[in-house]
């Protein structure tokens, strides 16, 4: 009997593997970083080939460090960097072009055009999804006009597109299987999510071959087994979720109102709704989230564009400190940030704001300004940009939240979880995993092949979380985040030429 369910997280940053037990423990962990191309301003681009290896080599360790054998592995889930896309040969399984990932802006002025011709309502009544150049719909287009001969190849048939999951399952199964899940699918802006089925409508008015869209599945089931020789055995692989759908089910989010926030590369809030296609006044977005009765399901979604990434910014960029996990600690080295604040529109803002054009900022500079006030400002920028999402959501649902979980690397920083704790007014609970993304994969694996029986199972399996309750008084909260909504709305439309 195998003991191990394997979850493959391929993220914006790094690709990790872990292992969970049926207690849903973590066993063992491996994860390797892979490089960010910036080949010009706004674009964002990953090499395929690092997104494939990186992966594989991270599962490949995960098994080796934990002495597990394929053999003693029931399944395979996958969850992954949502809307990058990819686009490759069928024949050869070579990519076309550099993988554009989700932050990557260069459709912006073809968004507008898509949006002054009038496709907004008609878009949104399909997708659920805003017209931005975040959905991977508009990258699909930009490949086929700007590659050497890809449009003339994909309309003959030889080109695929996939998400990561999709692009990773692919050359698993040595080009056997070209599927994603309706969680993915539903992110590309080409997806009926009401309908259940691939738009020809948007496929048209995107001027994207059907033929290039991969088979939907839903995410927890058996799809197909490995075949490469890498030392994974021909395990199945049978759980596929978007990163944050992932997060979503791994924080057992199963009922209309349980909420989640993880706290990653970006920060993306999404709340349960239920079995009800109902779109937002407050401009977040409505997604398919996961289900393991064959039934659609879905969220509402903000999506915020930097979250921890801002962090890696400090370290990389500016140069502040070595290691991440040293932004607590130089921002516990003042009581404030001093009226500083940081908008952190690198790739333009997202919800509930949604202006590609965005500048980052930082305001309120003083002669004694230090480090640690712009690391502080840093560090609450996150808190601020999930608080306008949690707003918007209140107002959006008539019922005002009343704990937020949150998730993801960055919720390991106990002063992070604090100030959003008092800056919303609820108390926010962490779980003993913060590795909710993968865990969320693993449960929907195993839960298609019979290694849990129940989600009521798995639930039991869940220790208690740490509370973060409200501290401060709520007009110095109120106050601090009026400062912020003004700076937002300064940053607004400077990129815009
Ligand atoms: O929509 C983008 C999201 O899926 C990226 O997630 O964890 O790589 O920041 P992450």
């Amino acid at each position: 009997m195998a003991q191990y369910v394997l979850s493959l997280d391929q993220g914006t940053t790094s690709s990790r593997a872990m292992l969970f037990d049926h207690e849903g423990k973590i066993a063992g962990i491996a994860q390797h970083e892979f490089e960010q191309k910036y080949p010009n301003t706004g674009w964002v681009e990953h090499d395929p080939i690092d997104i494939l290896t990186s992966q594989l080599t991270a599962a490949v360790e995960v098994l080796a460090r934990a002495h597990v054998r394929p053999r003693d592995v029931a399944s395979i889930g996958i969850a992954n960097q949502r809307e990058t896309t990819i686009v490759w040969d069928r024949e050869s399984g070579k990519p076309v072009y550099n993988a554009i990932v989700w932050q990557d802006r260069r459709t912006a002025e073809f968004c507008s055009q898509l949006r002054n011709d009038g496709n907004e309502e008609m878009i949104r009544n399909k997708t659920g999804l805003l017209i931005d150049p975040y959905f991977s719909g508009t990258k699909i287009t930009w490949i086929l006009d700007n590659v050497d001969g890809a449009r003339a190849l994909a309309e003959q048939g030889k080109l695929a597109f996939g998400t990561v999951d999709c692009w990773l399952i692919w050359n698993l199964t040595s080009g056997k299987c070209h599927i994603t899940d309706r969680t993915n699918a539903s992110r590309t802006l080409l997806y009926n999510i009401v309908e259940d089925k691939w738009d020809e409508d948007l496929l048209r008015l995107l001027r994207i071959p059907a033929s290039m869209m991969p088979e939907v599945v839903w995410s927890s089931q058996k799809v197909g087994r490995v075949t490469t020789t890498l030392g994974l055995g021909d395990v199945e692989i049978a759980g596929i979720a978007g990163d944050q759908q992932s997060a979503l089910f791994g924080q057992m989010c199963v009922n209309p109102g349980d909420a989640k926030n993880t706290y990653g590369t970006g920060c993306f809030l999404l709340q349960n709704i239920g079995d009800t296609f109902t779109l937002s006044k407050e401009r977040m977005i409505t997604t398919l989230a996961c289900t393991t009765n064959q039934k659609l399901q879905y969220a509402l979604e903000g999506s915020v564009f930097i979250g921890g990434a801002v962090v890696q910014w400090l370290r990389d960029k500016m140069q502040f400190f070595e290691a991440a996990p040293d932004v607590e600690k130089i921002a516990k080295s003042v009581d404030s940030s001093n009226n500083v604040i940081l908008v952190p529109a690198f790739t333009g803002l997202g919800a509930p704001h949604w202006d590609p054009y965005a500048g980052g900022m930082i305001i309120g500079l003083q002669r004694s300004t230090e480090i640690g006030h712009i690391a502080r400002a840093a560090l609450e920028s996150i808190a601020f940009q999930v608080t306008d999402v949690l707003r918007a959501m209140d107002s959006d649902t008539d019922s005002k939240m009343t704990k937020l979980r949150a998730d993801g690397g960055a919720a390991a920083n106990d002063m992070l979880m604090q100030f959003q704790a008092d800056l919303l007014g609820v108390p926010v609970e962490r779980p003993a995993i913060l590795e909710t993304t993968a865990q969320g994969a693993a449960y929907l694996a195993g839960l298609a092949t019979g290694f849990w029986d129940s989600v009521e199972e798995i639930g039991k399996t869940r220790p208690e979380g740490q509370i973060f309750t409200p501290k401060v008084d709520r007009a110095l909260a109120e106050k601090k985040y009026a400062k912020w909504q003004d700076a937002v709305q300064r940053s607004k439309g400077w990129n815009k030429e």
